[in-house]
């Protein structure tokens, strides 16, 4: 694990990508059974799932979220507008494919900022004719610049669903966590959403622990929060029912077959 710790100068393919260190993007990847990873990436997925079993099924249960968040905002709230930041590389069905289905003219852009979500980015753009989506390579530590270049493409003074799902235990609280959040929702309409899920070790402690230092020592931060840390992130927001719960159970009949340490909640900006 010691020789992979980020050098940044190791083999780069010709997009940039680095396949000497694991990205998160591709660890994702890699739990939800996808293709888009580098043997780097299944290692540290492996030694992940080796620590803990549960890793995976959070990546499913996370993703099943997003697919059933996304679709109560279509479907329910008549959200026609979508701004998903972190969007990961892209797995069947993307956001845009759930809230097409739903309403053919929903208009999404997506960001991310790792090289390797922008190599795969040609699989988000493919949307229904009346619909729009944009892909856009940012980081979310710069909400301005995301703003501006998603103004292009959305009506900002209408309601958008802001998605960071999975996201924001990649950003530490010293990184502006709760200021990019603030900076964002502050930007949008009232009547928009927001729609998050990041880590907690609430459920399992010395789990994501272990995780959280066999990311470490790939060179990947990552940040745990309690509920009440989650909830600060919804401040000033009206949360949907079930509030913020664990992403298997937001408005899901099927029972998780283990504890899923992700929190999730959907919020309405009044
Ligand atoms: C675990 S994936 C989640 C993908 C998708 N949102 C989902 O939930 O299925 C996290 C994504 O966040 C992206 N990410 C991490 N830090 C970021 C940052 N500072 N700015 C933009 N994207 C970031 C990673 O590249 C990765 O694609």
């Amino acid at each position: 694990m010691e020789e992979r710790r980020v050098t940044g100068t190791g083999p780069r393919t010709q997009d940039g990508i680095d396949t000497s260190r694991p990205h998160p993007a591709r660890v994702y990847d890699w739990f939800l059974g996808g293709k888009d990873n580098y043997p780097v990436d299944e290692e540290l997925g492996r030694s992940i799932a080796a620590i803990d079993a549960g890793a995976p099924r959070a990546a499913r249960a996370n993703r099943a979220f997003m697919h059933r968040a996304t679709r109560a905002l279509a479907a329910e709230q008549g959200v026609r507008q979508f701004l998903d930041i972190g969007t990961g590389i892209p797995t069947e069905p993307n956001l845009h494919q759930i809230a097409q289905s739903v309403a053919p003219d929903a208009r999404v852009v997506y960001v991310d900022n790792d090289p390797i979500v922008l190599a795969h980015a040609s699989a988000l753009l493919r949307g229904t004719p009346e619909g729009v989506t944009e892909y856009v390579q940012a980081d979310a530590r710069d909400p301005g610049s995301i703003l501006e270049r998603a103004a292009r493409v959305l009506d900002l003074d209408r309601p958008v669903a802001l998605s960071l799902i999975a996201l924001l235990h990649f950003v530490a609280d010293e990184d502006g966590a709760r200021d990019l959040v603030g900076t964002l929702v502050g930007a949008l309409a009232p009547g928009s959403f927001l729609v998050l899920s990041t880590m907690t070790a609430d459920f399992e402690p010395e789990n994501v622990r272990k995780g959280i230092a066999a990311y470490a020592a790939g060179g990947v931060t990552l940040v745990a929060r309690s509920h009440a840390e989650v909830g600060a992130f919804f401040q000033g927001l009206d949360l949907l029912e079930p509030g913020i719960v664990p992403v298997a159970r937001w408005r899901s009949e099927d029972a998780p077959d283990g504890p899923v340490s992700l929190y999730g909640g959907v919020a309405r900006k009044p």
